[in-house]
């Protein structure tokens, strides 16, 4: 310290300025406070087919599994006790009928109408999201009502999508997530939902930027939801566009979504920056699909890196870019981590 004209000036030795500051464990993590993952930080997806005992592995997916409602009842109990706070549910049929209008996306026979009032009854702090959309339902795969020319009709194709998730609603979800893409969707189940009572019990998380990714590929096999014809870039984002994400985002935020969501995530981290920058009163949820999950469990697999190690750099990474909540397909094992070690 040199003293000159009565005022101070430090010199510091260049090489002191970051390494004093992170020469320990509590130092480094004063810098990471806002990345750390927590059990609030998490949402789990979980695929609920008819029969209530099957347990069906999903080799695309290794370490996941569609399964009926009580067999669902003893895999989660182990998860809640490690402290989950949300699941986003999907419906996968086989034996039920698909049809053009998705008749049974909200019949009495769905799984998902069928395991709302059990959960809610089982884990009565449990935050329960049931993901929205027709493609499980529809005989074609797609996410809407199409013409008769295969597009897709708009009115028709909202006005079905916010009838499910009024029934969802009215079975248990806390949460709708039209995962759908439809122009408009969000204001139909917002009105429809405000109609019947439900505004303030039954919030509506936004699909906001879905692309029209590669990295779907494992959850059409596990949810059986593939296109019969076509694809779905006629509604889902094209994955290079840099103004439409943001331009879905003010439409919906306008349509009233309580939350957002960017998906998938690791290809469009700067569209989650963007999104939550754009919007910060927004909880920000991201959805690591099943390919980045199938793709970072094989890379594992293969010695590339340690699973936790790389788990542990991505989610902060994700936290850090903006996201307050990511759904992964990983919740519980993570949670086991969280809890033998209370951090990651
Ligand atoms: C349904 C839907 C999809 C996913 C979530 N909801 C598939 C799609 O749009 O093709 C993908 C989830 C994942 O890949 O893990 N519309």
């Amino acid at each position: 310290m040199k003293r000159s004209g009565g005022k101070m000036s430090f010199t510091v030795e260049k090489k002191h300025i970051l390494h004093s500051s992170i020469f320990n464990q509590t130092l480094r993590d004063w810098h990471s406070l806002k990345c750390d993952i927590t059990p609030k930080n998490l949402m789990y997806p979980v695929f609920i087919v008819e029969d209530d005992e099957a347990v069906q592995p999903i080799s695309s997916l290794p370490g996941v599994s569609r399964f009926g409602i009580n067999k669902l009842k003893e895999h989660l109990d182990s998860v809640v006790r490690n402290g989950l706070q949300s699941i986003l549910l999907f419906g996968v049929i086989e034996n039920i009928p698909k049809d053009e209008f998705a008749s049974n996306a909200d019949s009495l026979k769905n799984p998902v109408i069928r395991a709302l009032p059990l959960l809610r009854k089982w884990y009565p702090d449990l935050t329960i999201a049931c993901d929205v959309c027709l493609c499980p339902y529809t005989s074609h795969g797609h996410c809407g009502i199409l013409n008769s020319d295969g597009s897709i009709n708009n009115p028709s194709s909202i006005d079905r999508i916010s009838d499910v998730a009024l029934s969802y609603a009215k079975s248990g979800a806390h949460i709708v997530a039209p995962s759908d893409m439809m122009d408009g969707r969000i204001g139909a189940i917002k009105e429809k939902l405000i109609k019947h009572d439900l505004g303030n019990k039954v919030a509506v998380l936004s699909y906001t930027a879905k692309f029209a990714s590669n990295f779907y590929g494992p959850f059409r096999d596990a949810a059986k939801s593939a296109p019969t014809f076509g694809d779905r870039k006629c509604y889902q984002l094209p994955p290079s566009s840099a103004g439409l994400p943001l331009r879905a985002a003010q439409r919906d935020v306008e349509e009233g979504a309580d939350m957002l969501m960017v998906k998938p995530v690791m290809a469009y981290m700067d569209v989650l920056k963007s999104v939550k920058d754009a919007y910060p009163n927004h909880p920000m949820f991201v959805y690591q699909v099943s390919g980045e999950y199938a793709m970072i469990y094989w890379a594992a697999q293969k010695g590339v890196f340690d699973l936790k190690v790389a788990l542990t750099e991505i989610f902060s990474s994700l936290r850090r870019a903006g996201a307050d909540v990511i759904i992964t397909y990983y919740t519980p094992l993570i949670l086991e981590w969280l809890q033998l070690k209370h951090k990651l």
